[in-house]
């Protein structure tokens, strides 16, 4: 690559969230950002914060799921942008319930958008990587991918992910992409805000709980899952693959 050259992320579920904190940093690393999410129009926010602080982006609407409409919109961005070169699968949905509760649909649901929607989004990708000899791979995971109550399915994807994450790496290697994951602890989303309410709790009480059992006593922020999203996704990580870094304010037991 030129030094002049941009290199262009997709970022997935990226019009609020995680996903939204992660584009806008990785246009300030100056990465040209894909915003890719179901809905093109609400893409539109985060497109704005990273025009309106001179980034290059493009609003993307597209169903990680499915494999249709990823191989176009994957198109479009190499039209549009560049060659996508650095892939973050953050695109996620809960569907919590204990496992006697839990229907068909809450499961097929969560590995679909999850390991369904990162395989689609990462062999679209890779092809561009590969040409380029050069690519970056993260894949959201979570804590709960080393088991918890209730989610039966999440933990199943998330711990998934993790196993994706490792074999890209050892196959993909040899052409100069790298692929880590990131696994946050309780980060302030709207997908906490949910949980929070479907337990009945403030988001506020439910934050604070949850806070004094984390060792820094808080709990995250977006921006606390893209700074490590951006280490990973960095010019000078390629000598670091097949990782997953916890984001959770402390070691996981
Ligand atoms: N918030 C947390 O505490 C936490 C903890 C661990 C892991 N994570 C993971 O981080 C990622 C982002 O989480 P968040 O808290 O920002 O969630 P969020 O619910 O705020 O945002 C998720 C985004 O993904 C999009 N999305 C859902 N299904 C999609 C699909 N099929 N195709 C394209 N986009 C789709 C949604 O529209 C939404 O904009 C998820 O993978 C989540 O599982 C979150």
């Amino acid at each position: 690559m030129s030094t002049t050259e941009q290199r262009v992320a997709v970022v997935t579920g990226a019009a609020r969230g995680i996903g939204a904190a992660t584009a806008v940093r990785l246009a300030a690393e100056g990465r040209a950002v894909a915003v890719l999410d179901l809905d093109e129009a609400a893409c539109a926010d985060t497109v704005e914060k990273i025009t309106a602080a001179g980034g290059r982006a493009l609003a993307v609407g597209c169903d990680v799921s499915d494999s249709a409409q990823v191989d176009s919109a994957v198109a479009r961005i190499a039209d549009a942008l560049g060659a996508p070169v650095i892939l973050v699968n953050n695109a996620g949905v809960l569907r919590d319930n204990l496992l006697f509760k839990m229907s068909d649909s809450d499961w097929d649901t969560v590995m679909n958008v999850h390991l369904r929607g990162a395989f689609l989004m990462s062999r679209a990708c890779q092809k561009h990587m590969v040409d380029a000899r050069f690519g970056r791979i993260v894949n959201l995971s979570s804590s709960s991918a080393l088991g918890n109550r209730g989610q039966a399915n999440y933990a199943a994807a998330k711990a998934g992910m993790q196993g994706l994450t490792k074999t890209l790496a050892k196959e993909l290697g040899k052409f100069g992409i790298t692929a880590n994951s990131v696994a946050p602890g309780f980060i302030a989303t709207e997908m906490t805000a949910a949980t929070a309410a479907r337990v009945g709790m403030s988001f506020e009480d439910f934050s604070a709980a949850a806070a004094t059992q984390i060792p820094v006593q808080r709990v995250g922020e977006p921006e606390d899952v893209a700074h490590a999203i951006a280490f990973f996704t960095g010019e000078q990580a390629g000598y670091v693959s097949g990782q997953v870094m916890y984001v959770a304010g402390g070691p996981l037991n």
